[in-house]
Formats: structure tokens, sequence, C-alpha cells
């Protein structure tokens, strides 16, 4: 391990320092090893000593002391190596001495050096792997999730990789199988694919794989009220509710899609755009018609809701709310936001939906437009505590109303909701 070394820039320092390093965990190693059979020697061929130390009438108790010295010794030794083994990956936070720790997570977490050694635009010398740090908190998901059998079929748990990504485990750190291929058979050319993905005698249902899922079929999923962006919206049928969103007005908190884009007309109007939480992906296909190209984060909540994206032509994002956006800062000319950012919930803390706005406000450009789309607020505190954070970015409020509506969910309890389309002012 570790002699070859690379004398190309300043690559060679850290490498030589890990073998070093390896050298050292490779002596502890070496040295509890054989610390281990010595006593194990010693207790299994020294039987007639042993007798004659009872028959010498000595006291038991020195073996016994003996035996804890020398577990105590393997117990240091074992320490020191985890410590070492985690100095030299760097990763503090994930405890990789566990027993049960897979050991494709210890491979994927190594760094790697460049085998050329500095890279001369970037500067660094080694790849590092990113992993979400609360993986660690969710450490027997991890494993068996880390659980696999390298270069061949991924095990089929997709539900697994969602459960630890929506408990902040992301990014995710297998990469070493193949996943599940489904043929999509039946898939409509764009734009026609944007209300009907499949052919006409296709459902659908075999270009997704449904395990997992209580669905089995798309049959089964019209109807279903799966959050409150997503009532019955795999159904794109003319006319349809999900058919008539952004195009037609039922409450006064719902504007139209053309009346947004004039509002963003001038500096080239809106472009590109980013929908958060868009369910089925409908605000996307309205825009893609109107010939801008928005991107859809969603996660695969009850539903396949990525594949329903992708099969309309249309582009999801397979992210929670938690991460920071994948976008570099001021790109957007449009973001388009629905409850589905109500990362606080009921008495949550407003500090957790700050930071989603701060978000937003960076991947957004200036002059770009903030639609608020059917915000729920649940009561009037909450209707103030969002209005107070709105406010505090600054933006220009080009639409303001606030409504109130009976819960969609069915407890009859009224609701207020916000509807807004800000603009975001350019900054010093
Ligand atoms: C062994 O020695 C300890 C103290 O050295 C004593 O307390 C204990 O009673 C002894 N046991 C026997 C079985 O002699
Ligand atoms: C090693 O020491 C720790 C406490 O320092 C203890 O909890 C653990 O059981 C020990 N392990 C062995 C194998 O003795
Ligand atoms: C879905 O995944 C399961 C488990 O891996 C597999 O047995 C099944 O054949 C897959 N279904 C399809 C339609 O590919
Ligand atoms: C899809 O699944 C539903 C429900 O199982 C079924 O009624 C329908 O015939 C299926 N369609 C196709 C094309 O397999
Ligand atoms: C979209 O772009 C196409 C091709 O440039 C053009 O023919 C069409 O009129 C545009 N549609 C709208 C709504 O702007």
């Amino acid at each position: 391990m570790g002699s070859v070394s690379l004398k190309i820039g300043d690559g060679t320092a850290r490498f030589r320092k890990a073998t070093l390093c390896s050298s050292a965990v490779n002596i502890v190693m070496i040295f509890s090893v054989i610390t281990t059979n010595l006593f194990a020697l010693y207790a299994f061929t020294s039987s007639p000593k042993h007798t004659q130390i009872l028959h010498n009438n000595k006291n038991i108790s020195i073996i016994s002391e003996q035996v804890s010295i020398i577990l105590r010794e393997i117990n240091l030794s074992q320490k020191k190596l985890a410590q070492m083994e985690k100095e030299l990956l760097g990763y503090e936070s994930i405890d990789l001495s566990r027993p049960n720790i897979a050991n494709e997570l210890k491979m994927f977490l190594q760094h790697h050096q460049l085998p050329l050694g500095k890279d001369s635009r970037t500067g660094i010398t080694e790849m590092v792997p990113s992993v979400g740090h609360l993986c660690e908190k969710n450490s027997d998901l991890l494993s068996q999730y880390m659980s696999y059998k390298i270069n061949a079929p991924c095990n089929d748990d997709w539900s697994v990789a969602q459960k630890l990504i929506v408990k902040g485990c992301e990014p995710l750190p297998r990469r070493r199988c193949f996943s599940k291929t489904v043929s999509k058979v039946g898939l409509n050319p764009f734009p026609n694919s944007l209300w009907n993905p499949f052919v006409v005698g296709s459902s659908g249902n075999k270009s997704v794989n449904w395990s997992g899922l209580n669905c089995k079929s798309f049959e089964c999923l019209k109807g279903k009220k799966l959050s409150k962006e997503c009532i019955d919206c795999f159904d794109l049928v003319k006319n349809g509710n999900e058919n008539q969103r952004f195009v037609k007005v039922k409450s006064k908190n719902d504007f139209l899609v053309d009346d947004v884009l004039d509002l963003g007309s001038s500096n080239g109007g809106v472009r590109i755009g980013f929908d958060i939480g868009g369910g089925s992906g409908t605000f996307a296909a309205r825009m893609a018609e109107r010939n801008v190209t928005v991107i859809t984060s969603t996660l695969n909540v009850d539903a396949p809701f990525s594949e329903f994206i992708a099969a309309r032509g249309l582009f999801p994002l397979y992210l929670s709310l938690d991460h920071r956006f994948p976008f570099y800062d001021n790109v957007f000319d449009l973001i388009h936001a629905s409850s589905a950012i109500d990362v606080v919930g009921v008495g949550g803390k407003i500090e957790k939906l700050e930071f989603l706005m701060f978000d937003i406000d960076r991947v957004l450009r200036a002059g770009g437009l903030l639609w608020i789309d059917n915000f729920y607020c649940a009561n009037e505190e909450k209707k103030q505590a969002l209005t107070r954070l709105i406010e505090k970015f600054g933006y220009k409020k080009l639409k303001w109303v606030v409504g109130e509506k009976v819960d969609s969910s069915g407890s009859g309890k009224s609701e207020v909701v916000l509807s807004a389309v800000l603009q975001k002012p350019v900054r010093a």
C-alpha cells in the first residue's frame, strides 16, 4: 500500500504523508494481530502450567488480571487504529469504526489521488467524495443501503434511498452498481408529450417500476390527493382540473401564466425558470408551450413524479428542499413556489423557511420574478411571519393577494392563502 510516488506537483507531499500514515496503521494492526495471537497461543497451549498454577494454589485472579491487561492493550490499539483511519479519511463526523459499517462506504469515502498530480487550474491534488453529514444519524439504513454487490445490478431499494434523502443524507454515497432500467416504450414526441406522455393504447404503466409504491398503475393514481399541489395531478385530461391550472382562474389567488410573463417581459423577458415542488410538472408544461424552459424539483413521495415529469418531456430535479440548490447565483428569470416550500409547517421555526428563501433569492436574477402561488398559511400569525420574511428581501410587490380558502384536506377549516408576484431588486 502506498509504495507508488507520483513526482508531479504538490501531489507528492500529500501522498507521502498518506503513505507514512498508512504504514503506521499497518504497524498498529500487525501489533494487535500478534498480541491477540500470542495470547490465544498462551491460553491454549499452557494448560499444564495452568493446572500447576491452580495446584500451587496461586490465585486465579493473577490470570484474569493478565487477561484484562491484554484486552485493554488490544482495545487501545483498536481505538488508535480507528482514530488513524478517521484522520486518514478526514471524516470526523462519520464513525467508520462501527462494526457493521459497509466496506463499500469506506472505499467511497477514501480520498483518491489525481493520477497526474496537482491540477494546475484548480490546485486540487485529490478527489474527495462528498456525502451528507446526516447520513451518520441513520447509520443502520445507510449500512443497508451501502451493502450491495459491486459491478452488479443495484438492489431494488430506491425507497431506502429516498428515506435517507428526506432525512438529510444527501448526497448519497452509492455509486458502483448498475441502476435498474425500465424499458420506456410508448413515449410521445415533444410537444405532444406535454399532455399525452404516452401514445394511445399505452397507459405508461410499464415505463415505471412501481415496486415500493402503493399504486401500481397511473389509473390508480387518478383521483388521488397526494399533496396540496397534487390533487389528481396525474390526470391530464383536457379541461380537467390539472389541465386548467395556470390558464383558468378559480379564485382570486390564482394568476394566469400569461399575465405573470407580461410582468416579466422587460430585459429579455422570462426564458428560464424553476418550479419548486412542482407536482407532476404542469407549470413547466404550460411554460414550455410559451418557450420558457422550467426545471421542476420533486421527490417521489407516494408516486413516480420524476418519471412522469420526464415522460412529459420536462426536466425533473430530484432534490429535497433542505439541499442548497445546485444552481449558480442570479441565473433564473422566474421562480414559481407553492405551499411546497412550507418547510416550517404549523408551529415550526420560521428560520427554516428563511434558509430556503435566501437560497431562492440567490438563484433568482436581479429583475427576476418570484411567484408565490397559493401559499397556505394555516393562520394569521403564519401569514404575518411570512410577510415579514418576504419584506426583508425588499422585493417589489407586483401582485399581492391574500384570500381565504377552505382547507383542501377536508377539515372544513378555512386557511389564509397568500399569492404574490415579487420582483427581485438590484442590490449593491
Ligand atoms: C485472590 O486474591 C485476592 C486478593 O489478592 C483475594 O481477595 C481473594 O479472596 C483471593 N481468592 C482466592 C480464591 O484465594
Ligand atoms: C474498550 O473500552 C471501552 C471503554 O473505554 C469499553 O466500553 C469497551 O467495552 C472496551 N472493549 C473491549 C473489547 O474491552
Ligand atoms: C421492478 O423491480 C423489481 C425488483 O428489482 C423487479 O423484480 C421487477 O422486474 C421490476 N419491474 C419492472 C417492470 O422492471
Ligand atoms: C395499467 O394498469 C391498470 C390497472 O392495473 C389497468 O387497468 C390497465 O389496463 C393497465 N394498462 C396497460 C396498458 O397495461
Ligand atoms: C416558440 O418558439 C417557436 C420556434 O421559435 C415559435 O414558432 C413559436 O411561435 C414560439 N411560441 C411562443 C408561444 O412564443
